[in-house]
């Protein structure tokens, strides 16, 4: 059964990390929705990718007097109140255009809601898959991000190991902590953008269900002349699943001419289980064109 994540839902298409781009992505038919997590000042969970709300939102023009000397503009700084004022722009060049109006930036609480009512409504059980961005930061200003997203999480139902719902993060403290001091059950996915070496795999199957690597990881270790597809093969070896990012069709892996000949290769010859896309109906047709659905 291969696995296709909505990366910042179906953010090929509309703006990224807003509830009509997690909507289509659920009517698209992927496995998981994937959003972003950090917190405002008073303790909310926010879907937004960055700490400087000046990427993807209108931030500079509704509060420029909010910006820090170092040209940040950090939601920790600021309540959801303030948060709802923004409106929530796409990130990427010659993707929804950026002043474009109407899109707002979600809490988690309402994207699981939306889940939860789309899920209710079609008869069909797709996941959620939050990744915390930059726990460390948030636990120095008083904002750990650990308990009340597992919290949340356990609100809507998602507790146990074989509950649609994996967390995914780069910082491994984040997850053993998770694992072994708050004691989840839920997969715990250990992102990637370096190699790891079979300790480093060691040390990450004992707190984690699988690793999410930089796509460019994969492909570096299939092109080695001997023990190629070792990052793959060595992380089933440790049980661990193995979900790649980020797949879009405009940024292919250089060499290749279109998002099916890129996601065929990653999903059948390289085997890994599933991947994060930001055109998810072409990555479902690709993954479920055979199997069906994996929920
Ligand atoms: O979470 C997988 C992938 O999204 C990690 O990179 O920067 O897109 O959050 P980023
Ligand atoms: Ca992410």
């Amino acid at each position: 059964m291969k696995t296709v994540i909505a990366h910042r839902g179906a953010c090929g298409y509309l703006p990224e990390h807003t509830l009509p781009a997690y909507a289509m992505a659920h009517a698209m038919g992927v496995d998981y929705l994937e959003p972003d997590l950090v917190m405002t000042r008073d303790g909310v969970l926010l879907i937004l990718h960055d700490i400087n709300l000046a990427a993807t939102t209108d931030v500079a023009e509704k509060f420029p007097q909010r910006r820090h000397a170092d040209n940040i503009w950090y939601p920790a700084d600021f309540d959801l109140a303030e948060i709802r004022q923004l409106c929530a722009r796409e990130r990427l060049p010659g993707r929804f255009r950026r002043d474009s109006q109407g899109f707002h930036i979600p809490t988690f609480e309402a994207l699981l809601q939306l889940l939860t009512e789309l899920n209710r409504l079609t008869g069909r059980r797709v996941g959620i898959y939050p990744e915390t961005k930059h726990p460390v930061f948030h636990r120095e200003r008083g904002l750990a991000m650990e308990e009340p997203l597992l919290a949340m999480l356990a609100d809507f139902g998602y507790s146990r190991r074989d509950d649609p719902a994996c967390i995914q993060s780069f910082d491994p403290d984040n997850l053993a902590y998770m694992r072994h001091t708050l004691g989840s059950e839920l997969p715990l996915i250990q992102l990637l953008d370096q190699m790891p070496d079979n300790a480093g795999l060691d040390r990450i199957a004992g707190y984690a269900n699988g690793i999410g690597p930089d796509k460019r990881l994969i492909e570096d270790a299939q092109r080695q002349p001997v023990n190629n597809n070792a990052l793959v093969r060595e992380a089933h070896e440790r049980a661990l699943l193995v979900h790649p990012y980020t797949f879009r069709a405009d940024q292919l892996t250089p060499g290749d001419t279109d998002l099916e000949a890129e996601l065929r290769r990653f999903y059948f010859d390289y085997g890994v289980d599933g991947l994060f896309c930001d055109h998810p109906d072409i990555a479902c047709r690709i993954a479920h064109a055979h199997t069906g659905t994996a929920t």
